[in-house]
C-alpha cells in the first residue's frame, strides 16, 4: 500500500513540450516511476532521441499543440492507444520579451495560444479520459511570473497568471469527478528557454542575488513536485500552485 502511494505504476501520462528542458526531466522522472507517457514536441528529432533513451513506456507525438489541429491529433492519438488518461501535463510555454506597448496582436495570439489556450482546450478535450480514470491528474507548468511580477513581459505574467486561476477553478468544478489539478510555478531553471537569458552574465548575477537559495534550479527539481503531485500520496491535494523558486517569491528583503 505505501509502495503503491509513492508509485506511478501503470499511469498513463501526457506531456506537452516533453522533449526538452522541464518537459523532458518530467518524461524520464514519470517513466522511473512506472507510468506510460506521450510525449508531445513540434520537433520529430528531439523526440526520436528521446525514444532511443527510453525504448519502453515512452510514446511521442509530434504535433503543435497551440493549433486546434495539432491539439485534435493529440487527442486522436491518446484514444487510440489507451482507453483512459491518468496524468496530463500541460507543459509547454513560450516567450516574447518586450515593454507591453510593443506587442504585436500576431505575438500576443502567438503567447497565448501556446500559453494558455492549449492548456485550457486540452483540458477539456481530455475531460471525458481524465474522468474515466477515476482518479486523474493535472499539473499546469506556470511560473513565478504568474505570482510577482518579474521581467518577463506583460504577456507571458498574464498567462501565467491565468494558468494559476485556470488550476482552482477546474480543481473545484471536476473535483466531483476526482480530478485533482495542480500547478508548479518554477523560478529560473537551468533549460534551454532560460538559457537564452541566463547566459548574460549581469543578468545571471541579477537572478542569483534575488534568490536565497543562491542557485539557478534544474528541472529535476520541478519534475520531483509534478510527480508528487500526480500520485496517489497528495490525493487530497487540489487547486494549488506550488512555487519551485529557491526562495524567491517568500524574500522580501535579502540584501547580500
Ligand atoms: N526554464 C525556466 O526557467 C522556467 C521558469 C518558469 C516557468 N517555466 C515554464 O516551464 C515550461 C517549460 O519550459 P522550458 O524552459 O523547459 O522550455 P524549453 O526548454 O523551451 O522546452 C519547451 C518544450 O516545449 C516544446 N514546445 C514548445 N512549443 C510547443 C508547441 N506549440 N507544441 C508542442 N510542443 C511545443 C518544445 O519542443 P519543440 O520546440 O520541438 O516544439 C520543448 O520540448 C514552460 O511553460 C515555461 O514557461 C520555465
Amino acid at each position: 500500500m505505501q509502495q503503491n502511494r509513492w508509485s506511478l505504476a501503470g499511469k498513463k501520462a501526457v506531456v506537452t513540450g516533453g522533449s526538452k528542458g522541464i518537459g523532458e526531466a518530467i518524461v524520464k522522472e514519470f517513466i522511473a516511476l512506472g507510468a506510460d507517457v506521450l510525449a508531445v514536441a513540434r520537433k520529430t528529432e528531439d523526440l526520436q532521441q528521446l525514444l532511443q533513451q527510453y525504448p519502453e513506456g515512452l510514446h511521442i507525438l509530434a504535433a503543435d499543440v497551440s493549433t486546434p489541429e495539432g491539439r485534435q491529433t493529440l487527442i486522436d492519438t491518446v484514444q487510440q492507444k489507451w482507453d483512459k488518461l491518468d496524468i496530463l501535463v500541460n507543459n509547454v510555454g513560450t516567450n516574447i520579451r518586450k515593454p507591453a506597448t510593443a506587442y504585436t496582436s500576431e505575438e500576443y495570439d502567438f503567447i497565448l495560444n501556446t500559453n494558455l489556450r492549449s492548456a485550457f482546450e486540452l483540458c477539456r478535450l481530455l475531460h471525458p479520459m481524465l474522468v474515466k480514470s477515476e482518479q486523474g491528474n493535472i499539473i499546469n507548468i506556470t511560473s513565478v511570473a504568474g505570482l510577482v511580477h518579474v521581467r518577463t513581459g506583460a504577456v507571458y505574467g498574464m498567462t501565467k497568471a491565468a494558468l494559476v486561476q485556470l488550476t482552482r477553478n477546474l480543481a473545484a468544478e471536476w473535483a466531483e469527478h476526482n480530478i485533482r489539478v495542480n500547478a508548479v510555478a518554477p523560478w529560473y531553471i537551468s533549460t534551454p528557454l532560460a538559457q537564452t537569458v541566463l547566459q548574460n552574465p549581469e543578468y545571471y548575477e541579477a537572478v542569483i542575488s534575488r534568490t536565497p537559495m543562491r542557485k539557478i534550479g534544474k528541472p529535476e527539481d520541478v519534475s520531483a513536485a509534478v510527480a508528487f503531485l500526480s500520485m496517489p500520496a497528495s490525493a487530497y491535494t487540489t487547486g494549488q500552485c506550488l512555487a519551485i523558486d529557491g526562495g524567491f517569491t517568500i524574500n522580501g528583503f535579502h540584501p547580500l
